[in-house]
C-alpha cells in the first residue's frame, strides 16, 4: 500500500494496532470482505473470533488466510460455526470482544427479490441480535456493512449520506433499517456504532459462482474460462467500484476513530468514481486477453436490466474523509491487476 500523507491516519491505526492487541469479532468471517479483514487483523496482531454459518461463505476462504499469515498469527484465531440468527451464537461470539466488525448478511438484490423473507430473517433478526449481544458483552464499538442500495430511487450524484430515496428491493430495505436500528440503539443503550455503505465490492475471495455473484469475479470467471459473458441492459449503467483493501481500510479506520462527532454516523465507502459495465469490460478484457489467446475474437452479450438494480451509483467519500480520514489506496484499474492475479490462480486453467 502507498504511503502518502493523506493517509496518514491509517497509517497511525496499523501502527497503533501493531502496539496494542485488541480482540475483534468478525461475522461473515468466512465470506468475501470478512475473510480480507480477518487478513489483515491476523498480520497486525490481533486477536480475532470469527462467527459464521457458511450460508454464503467458504472454509477454503478461511483456509487461504492461514496459508498466508504465521502460524502464531493463527493462534489467535476462534471460529465459531454459528448463525446470527441465534442470540445465544452471538452472545457466545461477542465475549470479551473489543470491537465488533458484522459483515454477516446474505447479500444480493436479486436473492432478495426472490426470497424476501430469507434475506429479511438474516439480515434483520441477525442484525438485531448482534446488537443485543454486543451490548449486553459491554463491547466498545460496532462496525456493521451498510449498503449503497440505500440510495434507492434518489437521483442526485454522486450520493450524499444525508439524501437516500426509497428502497428498490428487499434488500435494499433490510440494510437502510440496520442503520435506523444502530441510531436507535446508540439513543436508547449508548451504544458506539457505525455503518459503512459499501459501493459494489471487488477484491481477492469474491465469489465468482452462482446467479448471485457480483459482476466483477463472475466476468473473471467467464472470460478465463471462455464462457459467455452477459451484460445486463445496454452497458451504460455504471457504478462506483471500490477495491476490499478500501473496504478494509474504511473499517479500521471506524473502528478505533475517537473523536465523538464521528460515532453514530454512517459513511460511503467507495472511490468516487464511476466506470460504465462497458468501460468495465474493456479494461477486464485488456487486462486478460494479454495473457489467453481465446479473448482475442471474445465479444459481450447484452440483455435485460434487472430488476432492483439503480441505474448508476458514484459515492461522494467526503465525509468520510473529513471525519475517519479514509483516503482509498486503491483505484478500479490498480484493483482489478491484484484481484486477476489471484482469480488466475485460484479459477484453474481454462479449458480448451
Ligand atoms: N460485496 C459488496 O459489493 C457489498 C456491497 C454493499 C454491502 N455489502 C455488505 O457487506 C457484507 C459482506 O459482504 P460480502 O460481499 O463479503 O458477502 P459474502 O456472502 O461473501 O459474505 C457474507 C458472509 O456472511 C455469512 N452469513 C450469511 N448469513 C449468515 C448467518 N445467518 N449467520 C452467520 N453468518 C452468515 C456467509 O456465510 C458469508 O460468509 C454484507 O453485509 C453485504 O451485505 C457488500
Amino acid at each position: 500500500m502507498l504511503s502518502t500523507p493523506e493517509n496518514r491516519r491509517y497509517q497511525q491505526v496499523l501502527s497503533d494496532l501493531r502496539q496494542t492487541r485488541r480482540h475483534w469479532l468478525i461475522t461473515g468471517v468466512a465470506g468475501f470482505v470478512g475473510s480480507n479483514l480477518l487478513e489483515t487483523l491476523l498480520k497486525l496482531g490481533q486477536r480475532v473470533t470469527g462467527l459464521d454459518n457458511l450460508m454464503t461463505g467458504y472454509r477454503a476462504n478461511l483456509a487461504q488466510v492461514r496459508a498466508v499469515v504465521p502460524s502464531s498469527a493463527w493462534a489467535n484465531f476462534d471460529f465459531i460455526e454459528g448463525d446470527i440468527r441465534c442470540l445465544d451464537s452471538c452472545r457466545r461470539a461477542c465475549q470479551g470482544v473489543d470491537v465488533v466488525l458484522h459483515q454477516a448478511a446474505l447479500g444480493s438484490v436479486g436473492r432478495s427479490i426472490a426470497d424476501p423473507i430469507l434475506t429479511s430473517d438474516v439480515n434483520l433478526i441477525g442484525f438485531l441480535n448482534v446488537l443485543v449481544a454486543a451490548r449486553d458483552a459491554r463491547v466498545r464499538r460496532v462496525v456493521y456493512a451498510a449498503s449503497s442500495a440505500t440510495y434507492g430511487d434518489h437521483p442526485d450524484l454522486p450520493k450524499v449520506e444525508e439524501h437516500i430515496g426509497r428502497p428498490l428491493s428487499p434488500y435494499a430495505l433490510t440494510k437502510h433499517v440496520n442503520e435506523v436500528y444502530a441510531e436507535m440503539f446508540a439513543r436508547c443503550y449508548a451504544l458506539d456504532a457505525i455503518g459503512l455503505r459499501y459501493f459494489n465490492v471487488f477484491g481477492p475471495r469474491q465469489d465468482p459462482r452462482g446467479e448471485y455473484a457480483a459482476v466483477i469475479p463472475q466476468w473473471f470467471y467467464a472470460m478465463i474460462h471462455n464462457h459467455p459473458l452477459h451484460i445486463n441492459g445496454d452497458g451504460d449503467s455504471s457504478r462506483d467500484f471500490c477495491f476490499v483493501d478500501n473496504v478494509v481500510q474504511a473499517n479500521l479506520l471506524a473502528a478505533l476513530v475517537g473523536d465523538t462527532a464521528a460515532v453514530n454516523q454512517v459513511y460511503n465507502v467507495a472511490v468516487n468514481a464511476r466506470t460504465s459495465l462497458n468501460e468495465l469490460y474493456a479494461m477486464m478484457h485488456a487486462l486478460l486477453a494479454g495473457r489467453f489467446a481465446h479473448l482475442q475474437d471474445y465479444k459481450p452479450e447484452y440483455g435485460a436490466f434487472r430488476a432492483g438494480d439503480v441505474r448508476h451509483s458514484q459515492a461522494d467519500i467526503s465525509k468520510a474523509a473529513r471525519l475517519l480520514g479514509y483516503q482509498p489506496t486503491h483505484r478500479l484499474e490498480q484493483g482489478l491487476r491484484e484481484a486477476l492475479d489471484w482469480y488466475v490462480a485460484h479459477l484453474g486453467a481454462p479449458r480448451a
